[in-house]
């Protein structure tokens, strides 16, 4: 039995605001669920439905199998920690940590037992007693995390917890939040986050909200290698999945296809949907071009590049106009800009996507 299930979830804010349709999803225990989607598409919206504190207004949500739609927050063995984490500034590391405990009247020894394996969990053992102005904003936001575990809940919730974190510390803390999950394997957690590497290296699954509904699910490296849909191929990755127009002329052992901006690009997938004469997509990752001499892909002018160190970012101009290729090739490459440049891809590499769906799902 999945320990959370969302069945036909829909949210429609004041009868008419129509954010969420057709939620289907099935959580089992012990996973680490990452919501993504571009900004306004309802993540927050459907983790404040899953905690109780959003009416939801179409579907079911159950815990364990119990329907928990009009079950209020505090009973339904949720936890949420939010991207700002309100600590009350008077009251120490402990008290902040003891306070929903205490409100729930739980014997002390309880309280202490809790707070002192949280502390350990979350390496707070040496800050139990100072105030929240004497930490740091990573260990302000341990202790908002601290808040949530005393209360030992079935699951996690966590609403871009990082998101008022500088670079280093956002880095230091995800590996703490993967530590921490490791460390409590049977607790199940939904993330929501907005940053990709967040999402692909503490997902067990990712989730991508898109157009009101769930474009795909799947483990981090499905949705990188195996997109369903133009969406997903280009939201997850970056710099973007490029996406070249053309028009299929071989089918057979490999689909070969003539691409509007003049070259020619092979790919390796074959299936029933893969017609003579079809108009397609075809898709190839920046770090998945290679400068070639034979049987270019794509040819264009270098416009522009940007030395990353351990990779160069190299933007094209496209002989018909469109949308500029991106390359994202290993090393330093100077001296290409106004150059022409002749860039390549391994068949297997190469995604196909016709009215935006994989041709692979064909
Ligand atoms: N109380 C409300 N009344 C009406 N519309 C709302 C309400 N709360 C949220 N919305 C709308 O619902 C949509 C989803 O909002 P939500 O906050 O869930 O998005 P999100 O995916 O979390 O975005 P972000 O990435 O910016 O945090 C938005 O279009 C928003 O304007
Ligand atoms: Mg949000």
């Amino acid at each position: 039995m999945a320990e959370l299930k969302l069945t036909n979830v829909a949210k429609t804010y004041g009868g008419s605001v129509d954010v969420l349709r057709d939620i289907n999803l099935d959580i089992e225990q012990g996973e680490l669920i990452v919501f993504v989607g571009p900004s306004g598409c309802g993540k927050s919206t459907l983790l404040r439905m899953i905690a109780g504190l959003e009416k939801i207004t179409g579907g079911t949500l159950e815990i364990e199998g119990a329907v928990m739609n009009d079950v209020p927050p505090a009973q339904r063995g949720i936890a949420m920690v939010f991207q700002s984490y309100a600590l009350y500034p008077h009251l120490t590391v402990r008290e902040n940590m003891a306070f929903a405990l205490k409100i729930a009247k739980k014997p002390k020894a309880e309280i202490d037992a809790a707070i002192t394996r949280a502390a350990k969990i979350l390496q707070l053992e040496d800050y139990l007693d100072r105030l929240p102005k004497a930490l740091s904003g990573g260990q302000r936001q341990r202790v908002a995390i601290g808040r949530s575990i005393v209360r030992d809940p079935k699951v996690y919730l966590f609403d871009e917890p990082l998101s008022n974190l500088d670079a280093a510390l956002r880095v230091a803390t995800r590996i703490e939040i993967a530590r921490l999950k490791e460390s409590m394997p049977d607790s199940t957690m939904i993330y929501v986050t907005h940053d990709q590497v967040e999402a692909m290296t503490l997902a067990s699954r990712i989730v991508v909200l898109a157009n009101k509904g769930i474009a795909q699910v799947g483990t981090p490296l499905e949705l990188y290698e195996t997109p369903d849909n133009e969406f997903v191929a280009q939201f997850i990755g970056s710099p973007a999945m490029n996406l070249l127009p053309g028009e299929i002329i071989e089918t057979g052992q490999m689909t070969r296809i003539a691409l509007d901006a003049g070259g020619t690009a092979v790919s390796a997938i074959t299936t029933q949907a893969s017609q003579l004469g079809m108009r397609v997509n075809v898709g190839v990752r920046p770090e998945d071009l290679t400068q070639t001499d034979d049987t270019p892909l794509f040819q264009g002018t270098v416009d522009f590049t940007e030395a990353l160190g351990e990779v160069t970012l190299i933007y094209v101009d496209r002989p018909d106009g469109g949308e500029q290729l991106i390359a994202k090739l290993p090393g330093i490459h100077k001296g290409l800009r106004g150059q022409a440049i002749k860039l390549g891809a391994n068949p297997t590499k190469v995604h196909l996507f016709a009215n935006g769906q994989s041709l692979r799902l064909g």
